[in-house]
């Protein structure tokens, strides 16, 4: 049996969850998706709200992955514990309230959805997400196993998704918000793509106003970072997994405008 998998990249502002709530359930239907994973912590510009966690929940998103503007909005750190369908990075350190990774029962199969941190130019005080994830995939079985490892560095990237080919179905980068074209099968048959991309304005630097990036790098002062309007990308892939052998057999890129 195929078990599809859909991962969307970091949706942004208002407009970027807007677009999200308008073609995701379509694009489910489409590519007769059964699991979706939405990287969620760039909702609020930086951070969600429990309001916007459940608008992505409501859009059709199994479950929400986070990363470094996970406390962004503060008002998510006690959700964090009430919605075991959002998860933080699992490598924050042990005080961070909420979870990083948990098992996923839908009846004839189980998803084990992880989230990490990489630790290149992310300053987070993170555990090693290597590490990290030899333990998680000790702790308990599961049919698929899916991680979303939130990072700056290709290189960081690369080296996870060969760290752990056969031992998960699919990892897939998100954060940079700039799709990669590397999208494969790794030897072993873990599905695997660097980065994403992103859900938002397609007129922006990373989903927020150009002016306000350029202010930045003239060395002024941009403001409180907005969304701009306009037209939005839905920026993700595609991951076919096998249910025999719990690996990925396909992987397709999406770019839904
Ligand atoms: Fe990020």
């Amino acid at each position: 049996m195929e078990f599809r998998v859909l991962a969307i990249g970091d949706v942004v502002g208002e407009t970027g969850l807007a677009h999200l709530e308008r073609h995701l359930r379509s694009v489910q239907k489409l590519k007769s998706i059964d699991f979706t994973v939405v990287n969620g912590e760039n909702a609020s510009g930086v951070g969600l709200t429990p309001e916007q966690a459940e608008r992505i929940y409501d859009a059709g998103a199994d479950v929400i992955t986070l990363g470094n503007h996970t406390f962004g909005r503060m008002q998510i750190a006690d959700f964090l514990d009430d919605a075991p369908y959002i998860l933080r990075p699992a490598n924050f350190t042990g005080r961070a309230p909420g979870r990083g990774w948990a098992v996923y029962d839908r009846g004839n199969v189980t998803v084990r959805v992880v989230n990490l941190i990489g630790r290149c130019d992310l300053n987070f005080n993170a555990e090693n997400p290597f590490t990290t994830m030899d333990r998680i995939l000790e702790r308990q079985q599961a049919d698929f196993t899916l991680l979303d490892f939130h990072a700056e560095a290709t290189s960081e990237k690369l080296a996870m998704g060969y760290y752990l080919d056969g031992r998960v179905s699919a990892m897939w980068g998100t954060h940079t918000h700039v799709p990669t074209a590397d999208e494969r099968v790794f030897p072993k048959g873990t599905g695997y793509l660097t980065d994403l991309g992103m859900t938002g304005a397609i007129e922006s630097v990373l989903g927020i106003r150009p002016e306000q990036s350029i202010e930045t790098f003239l060395g002024g002062l941009p403001g409180r970072y907005q969304t701009p309007k306009g037209p939005c990308k839905m920026q993700g892939a595609v991951f076919a997994l096998n249910s025999d052998t719990g690996l990925c057999e396909a992987v397709e890129r999406l770019d839904i405008r």
